[in-house]
């Protein structure tokens, strides 16, 4: 198979699995439910085994005893006995410090030992599902032991978990670390929200339509929005998140997966490298932000209590494991600037928190105005403008909204929408998230992972908001009641740009009014 260009539709490669943190919490909800389903679709190859590897006091035996509980827990779907025993018995463990030699030489000893049992060919994943503390050691632990080693034909590739880094220098420093063992081919940098089959099909809707494409500029665009919007606080990551904070968490990952999907230019075809490089090239050409514009174009907040739901839900201040007098952000706003032919002048508007209003991850493409108001004689005055969604979830699908005729005798126009809904058109998807990308990596194809570069372009995008946060401390927190949508600064950020946030929520309610009687459709007269 080509590496460059694996057949998606055959099963992985043969490999042994090793995964570093196995008795967490990501393992058993994510990681290895995605490899059941993988096996039940036939897509993950016969040839495989994995190695679970853990400070925690399981041997080989305990651990398949509590995964054999665990596994019907955490799938979407019942799973076939058979299925399920398959992937146990193809399981072992291998308790030990991250960061003991001697451990690795067990390790070592039992990748060896399923490699000749389940005919691995000598293929080596290894999944860091660990603190990020551990990313550097592990991987040089692996490389003093040659576990890192690729040799003709079979190959060893490791999976780094987010966070990549705490900023900039972190970030290359850890690209650093990680290269003095590795080559970039087999750094595999994931990002949970490439696994998402909406966040896929952003690049197929835009490249694979005719029709699409040529709008997809600034002489159509009036602005861009991306919201990925949480009614969750932080649950029980309070000391996790002191350290991060909704910038680090969400922006130079998630957000900009959304973002550069959705501006990047056309690649020449699905290879890996011409991918990410056009995403590259997107983070490269944002405008820099000095400190007076993270002034003007960025807004943080932080909840206070609130209602979400009909409950009572406390303040961040309030959480386990956070300071009661923390400036920690669990919300930011931004206002980006793209400084390339295709963008110049439209604003990409970018928010993200916790304990707002609904959860919902959407990309709203806002369409200029018609030149002018065709309407003359009527009692039509605004035009709505055209707008196009990709819902990402909770709901799935891809929503244009227009102008239509409202019938009646008098001239008036009402936005109507046109709606893709994943669900209704392919059926349910039971599936993690991390399916897609397990098996990309088995089958060498980066195209979903972060590369180097990338890494680094998105922290020295926020890193000036870094910065200038740390050395403006907020006043005010909290600022934003728990089931609102964010400080009213943020609501401001776009007003003052004659802009105002998608309300999704009312839209919906819109579009439902209008199907059960026409009258309701939003006016425009
Ligand atoms: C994680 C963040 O990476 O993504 C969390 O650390 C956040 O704070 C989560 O809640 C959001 O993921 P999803 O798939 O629920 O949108």
């Amino acid at each position: 198979m080509n590496q460059n260009h694996p057949d998606t539709n055959s099963s992985a490669a043969p490999c042994v699995m090793t995964i570093f943190g196995a008795t967490g919490d990501l393992t058993k909800r994510k990681l290895i439910p995605a490899l059941c389903n993988l096996a039940q679709e036939n897509l993950l190859s016969t040839q495989f085994a994995i190695v679970g590897f853990a400070a925690n006091d399981f041997d080989t035996e305990s651990f398949r005893k509590s995964l054999a509980e665990n596994i019907p827990k955490f799938a979407a779907l019942p799973i076939d006995p058979k299925l399920l025993d398959w992937m146990i018995q193809r399981t072992y463990y291998v308790k030990g410090d991250f960061l003991d030699s001697e451990a690795y030489k067990r390790l070592e000893q039992q990748i060896a030992e399923a490699d000749k049992k389940h005919n691995t060919l000598g293929n080596r994943l290894f999944y860091l599902a660990v603190a990020p503390r551990f990313f550097s050691s592990i991987v040089k632990m692996l490389g003093q032991c040659c576990l890192s080693k690729e040799e003709e034909n079979r190959w060893s590739r490791v999976i780094v978990e987010k966070p990549f880094g705490h900023d900039l220098a972190s970030a290359k420093q850890l690209n650093q670390e990680l290269k003095q063992v590795l080559t970039e081919k087999q750094i595999y940098r994931i990002d949970h929200y490439l696994g998402k089959e909406t966040v896929q099909n952003v690049m197929v809707f835009r490249f694979s339509n005719n029709i699409i494409e040529p709008l997809w500029n600034r002489n159509y665009v009036d602005h861009v929005q991306i919201t990925a919007a949480e009614t969750v606080g932080v649950e029980h990551r309070g000391g996790f998140y002191e350290t991060a904070g909704a910038l680090r968490d969400m922006v130079p990952n998630h957000l900009f997966q959304l973002f550069t999907m959705t501006a990047m230019e056309p690649p020449i075809s699905f290879d890996a490298d011409e991918v990410r490089n056009k995403q590259a090239e997107v983070l490269h050409a944002i405008q820099p932000l000095d400190p007076e514009d993270v002034l003007t174009n960025t807004v943080r907040g932080q909840y206070g209590s609130g209602t979400i739901d009909g409950q009572r839900v406390i303040g961040y201040r309030g959480e386990p494991d956070v300071a009661p007098d923390s400036n920690t952000e669990t919300f930011v706003a931004l206002k980006l600037l793209i400084d390339n032919w295709r963008w110049a002048g439209v604003p990409f508007y970018l928010r993200t928190g916790k304990r707002l209003a609904r959860r919902v991850t959407e990309i709203v493409i806002q369409f200029r105005r018609t030149p002018f108001v065709l309407f003359r004689n009527t009692t039509v005055r605004n035009l709505e403008t055209n707008r196009l969604v990709i819902h990402i979830q909770p709901e799935e699908g891809i929503s244009l909204s227009f102008g239509a005729k409202v019938p009646g005798s008098v001239m008036k126009l009402g936005l109507v929408n046109m709606d893709f809904d994943y669900c209704t058109y392919f059926g349910t998807e039971h599936s993690t998230g991390y399916e897609r990308l397990l098996r990309d990596c088995m089958a060498g194809d980066a195209t979903l992972f972060q590369r180097a570069d990338m890494v680094e372009a998105g922290w020295s995008v926020i890193q000036p908001i870094l910065d200038l946060w740390h050395a403006l401390p907020p006043r005010g927190f909290p600022n934003y009641a728990a089931g609102s949508w964010g400080p009213v600064e943020a609501e401001e950020l776009l007003e003052k740009d004659g802009r105002s946030w998608h309300r999704y929520g009312e839209d919906e309610l819109d579009k439902r009014a209008h199907i059960a009687s026409p009258e309701k459709t939003r006016m425009a007269g």
